[in-house]
Order: C-alpha cells, then sequence, then structure tokens
C-alpha cells in the first residue's frame, strides 16, 4: 500500500516542550510511522524554551490569516526529532510565543491570549503545508490546541485542491481541558457564523474548540480502549459525552507505547546502576542512591515513588486525605511533581514534618524522573481519571510495581496481584477514596515485608512486558486508512 504523507500538528513535542505526557506521545509516534515507510512531520510553536541549537530557518516569512485580528506573520525553523530523519517545524511569533512556558504565566495562571495563540497555531499549521507544498493525507491533531486544524478543513480548506485527498484525525489525551471561549472567537476563526451551533462549535454559549475538532475530524481516536468507553458517559466525559456518543462508530482507543530507547533500565544512562528481568541487582543500587539523593534515611524499606503534574485528574486531594495513615507504615515515599499551589505547600510541609519517611521535590526534573523509577519498589497512581497513563508502563519497565486507581489506561495496562497464584504486575483499586487508597498500599507493603518471593516474580512479570510503540503506530495506520476510506479518497 501507498506510504501516507502525515502531518501533526501539536502543543508539545519531547524533546522540545513538555507538560506531560502528550509530549512523550507527538515525539515518539512519529518516529515509528518513519520507520514504517510513512512521511510524516510534525507543527509544533517555538516557545522561548525550545532549544533551536539543531534547527535552521526557512522560507521567507508564512501569513496566517486570523480574520478580525488580520494576517500575522511569523518565522518558520526546520530541525529534526533527535535520533531520526523526521522534519520538525517551529512556528515562531514573538507575542504568541515568546514566553518559556507552555501555557501558564509564572502564577499558574493561563495566558490571556490561550485563545488565540492556539487558532493561530492551527491555521500556521494549514499555511505550511501549503508553503512547503506538502500535501498531507491525514491532517493529525492533538488535544485541543490543535483541534481547530479539522474545522478548517472542512470549512475555509474546503475546496483548496492542496487539501483535496486529505482527511483528518483527532486524538483525544483529555477531556478535561477543552479549549472552551469567548464566542467573539468566531471572528478570529473566520469560519463563519453559520458553524457557531450546537451541533458543531457552540457549547454554553462559548466556542469549544474541542468540540468543533470532535464534530469535524474525520476520525477520532483516544489513548486507551477503556477510556474510548469512558469518555462516551457523563462521569468521564466532561459534559462532552453526548457529542462523542454521537461519534462512537468513528471513535477507536489505542494505546500508547513507551519509547523503550529512552526508557530501558539495561541502558539508562540517567541512573545509578544498570538491571534487568535477568539480574536485578542494579536495582538496589539505584533505590540506595535514591534514598541518598532524596535525603531519605538508607534503610530496607518499602520506597513508594510519585511522578506527577499536581492537579485535580491525578487525585491528590485524596493521596493528602490519606498521607497521616499512608506514613503510619514503615515505608518511604518520595514525590516529584508541580501543579497547583496548595500541592506545593501541603506536601512541601509534610516532608518537613516527616523527613525520615516523605521526601518531596516540587518542579520539574527529567533525570530525577528516571532515577525515581528505578529506585522505587512501588509507583503511586491514584489518578480520578486517566486516558493512558505512561508513568506505569515506565514503573513496570523499571520493576517497580505499579499501585493504580483502575480507570482508563490504569485499567488496561496493569493487572492485579493474585494472592494465591503470587501474579500480577501490580496493585489495583476500585473506588477513588482516601480509605481504598490505604487499603492498597497497605496490601503491597504486607506483599514486600510478608511475601518477597511473589514481589520479585511481580517484578520480572512487569519488566519482561511488551510496550512497543511497533503495534500501536500500525493502529494508527489502519485508523488513517479509515479516515481517508470515509472521505472518500
Ligand atoms: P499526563 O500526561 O496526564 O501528565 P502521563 O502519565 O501520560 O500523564 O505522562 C506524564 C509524563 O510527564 C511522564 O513522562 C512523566 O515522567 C512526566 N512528568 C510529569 N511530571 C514530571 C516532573 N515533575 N518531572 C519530570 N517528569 C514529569
Ligand atoms: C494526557 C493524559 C495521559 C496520557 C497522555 C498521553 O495528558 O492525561 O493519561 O498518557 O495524555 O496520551
Amino acid at each position: 500500500m501507498k506510504p501516507l504523507k502525515i502531518i501533526f500538528s501539536a502543543s508539545e513535542c519531547h524533546p522540545f516542550a513538555k507538560s506531560g505526557g502528550l509530549a512523550d506521545v507527538v515525539g515518539t509516534l512519529p518516529r515509528y510511522l518513519k520507520a514504517a515507510g510513512h512521511d510524516v512531520r510534525i507543527v509544533m510553536p517555538r516557545y522561548a524554551s525550545v532549544d533551536t541549537t539543531d534547527f535552521k530557518p526557512i522560507g521567507g516569512p508564512l501569513g496566517v490569516p486570523m480574520g478580525i485580528i488580520g494576517e500575522q506573520w511569523c518565522g518558520v525553523l526546520e530541525g529534526k526529532l533527535p535520533g531520526s530523519e523526521v522534519p520538525v517545524y517551529l512556528i515562531e511569533h514573538e507575542v504568541y510565543f515568546g514566553w518559556r512556558d507552555l501555557y501558564n504565566d509564572e502564577e499558574g495562571v493561563g495566558y490571556m491570549d490561550n485563545d488565540n495563540r492556539f487558532v493561530f497555531l492551527s491555521r500556521a499549521t494549514m499555511q505550511l503545508c501549503k508553503m512547503l507544498d506538502f500535501a498531507p493525507d491525514i491532517l493529525h491533531s492533538h488535544d485541543w490546541h490543535t483541534a481547530a486544524t479539522a474545522l478548517f478543513l472542512n470549512t475555509i480548506y474546503a475546496d483548496d485542491p492542496h487539501f483535496k485527498n486529505c482527511a483528518s484525525v483527532l486524538t483525544l489525551h483529555n477531556m478535561q481541558h477543552q479549549g472552551r471561549f469567548y464566542n467573539g472567537l468566531m471572528n478570529v476563526l473566520d469560519v463563519g457564523w453559520e458553524h457557531f451551533n450546537f451541533r458543531e462549535i457552540e457549547q454554553f454559549d462559548q466556542v469549544n474548540l474541542l468540540k468543533a475538532g470532535i464534530t469535524h475530524a474525520t476520525m477520532l481516536s483516544t489513548v486507551s480502549p477503556t477510556y474510548a468507553q469512558e469518555l462516551m458517559t457523563p462521569e468521564f466525559g466532561c459534559e462532552l459525552d453526548s457529542t462523542l456518543r454521537t461519534r462512537a462508530h468513528d471513535l477507536v482507543g489505542i494505546l500508547n507505547g513507551v519509547d523503550t530507547d529512552e526508557w530501558n533500565p539495561a541502558r539508562d544512562t540517567l541512573i545509578a546502576a544498570h538491571f534487568s528481568a535477568k539480574d536485578l541487582s542494579g536495582k538496589a543500587v539505584c533505590k540506595k542512591a535514591l534514598q541518598k539523593e532524596m535525603n531519605l534515611p538508607v534503610r530496607d524499606v518499602p520506597v513508594i515513588g510519585i511522578i506527577s503534574r499536581l492537579v485535580n485528574q491525578k487525585g491528590f486531594d485524596v493521596v493528602a486525605e490519606a498521607i497521616g495513615d499512608l506514613l503510619q507504615m514503615d515505608i518511604q515515599m518520595v514525590l516529584l511533581g508541580s501543579g497547583e499551589p496548595w500541592t506545593h505547600f501541603f506536601f512541601g510541609d509534610i516532608a518537613a514534618l516527616y523527613p525520615q519517611k516523605f521526601a518531596c521535590r516540587i518542579g520539574y526534573d527529567h533525570a530525577l524522573s528516571h532515577r525515581i523509577e528505578a529506585g522505587s519498589d512501588f509507583f503511586l497512581m491514584s489518578s480520578r481519571f486517566e486516558p493512558c497513563g505512561l508513568n506505569q508502563m515506565y514503573s513496570q519497565i523499571y520493576g517497580t510495581l505499579p499501585i493504580v486507581h483502575g480507570v482508563g489506561g490504569l485499567e488496561d495496562t496493569v493487572s492485579n496481584y493474585d494472592e494465591s497464584r503470587g501474579t500480577g504486575d501490580g496493585f489495583k483499586f476500585y473506588g477513588l477514596t482516601a480509605h481504598n487508597l490505604i487499603n492498597t498500599v497497605g496490601w503491597a507493603v504486607h506483599t514486600w515485608y510478608n511475601h518477597p518471593e511473589h514481589l520479585k516474580k511481580m517484578r520480572i512479570q512487569a519488566m519482561e512486558k511488551e510496550f512497543t510503540w511497533t503495534r500501536s503506530a500500525e493502529a494508527y495506520v489502519e485508523l488513517y486508512r479509515t479516515a481517508l476510506h470515509r472521505r472518500g479518497v
């Protein structure tokens, strides 16, 4: 079959700009599509924090019509995803993207012009395809930030011969963020007010960019089979469940994979010692090194790691409620994260109160995240909802058993401990309450102390799991072909 021309449009991409797992996916999936022979390219903003050493400017300035704001001009820098031949285009516009942080100011408040910033990125994606003379088969957008590309394809560019054979795919990584803005944004989108209706863009009299993408994309995907079902329910659909139900036949759940070049305990250059399922001795070295680094007593106790955005989605209010009881157990906890200001104070205070048991690093630290995965015995994810989740998979690869709330991708990737046989690759609970969390951590800790033979077996079972992107990339190609078919191409 003929190779496809695919354009990825996204607000983040590892290693250039990252706030969470979206960046991991956008920075990895294209490598696998490229390896399968497809011509895939990535468009993203050039935030001030992006290292552009290996990029060079191309073309003249790119004109991007922004409706009532008028045409905006931007620079385009071209580079590659490191270690690959995947082209990456950075959209350079000082006013929109001249900030270091992706979405928020220093106080954690979203930038005032996030609406225009990402409508601009979406429209720039369309214009760039034309400037490069790259006629894509597939326009693949991610989350609300670039969902408007699907709307543009069906409206402004509907009769443009450049996009004649193009279908669109929108991947939903997170329904909680939808890009809901004042309806005046219609004048910037410039697709015509007739599209401001409940079936397309309008919700509660506002523009909802994610909704626009959901209604206009040729096909939809999300990042795990369970979340694909969940998001069509009122509990998880964040008020778009009914819209999604109308597209149930066009929605698939494809589990994210892991970039095993980056996450591999046998080769990881960021950890104290290497280890593998065949020889776990290096993991003990990593554990001691982690305890030392985090100023915890170097003792043989279960260490529970947490690496996360500290936001409502991840259930830290429940961890906060449970923490007093958790720290009654003979354990140590290591937390790395940043997010809602209350969490910084709260967990900072807990670390000051329990210096022997609880260590906390507020901030973003890529290298430390590897050392926590390698040095912990368990990894806690109390997510209220989790479209896929990557850290539970990274944990398993590092022989660190996840303790998780069984929702979304956590349900799909963690199989529960069976104490009669000593099998499983993690510990799961259902119902996000402090009581259930404490009980399940207690269960894991009890197993650590009383059934070390089960723990070892589980670690090996976890480490031997396959999380390759190859299979998921194949599923995406199948989705692209379905989209083209639906489009009659
Ligand atoms: P989400 O995208 O919802 O945040 P995922 O589990 O899919 O959740 O991905 C989170 C990614 O971000 C992982 O690669 C994780 O290691 C990383 N991460 C989150 N917070 C931090 C942090 N404070 N420091 C380093 N890495 C972090
Ligand atoms: C989102 C989700 C997370 C998922 C990631 C990558 O940020 O919260 O569960 O793993 O996107 O798809």
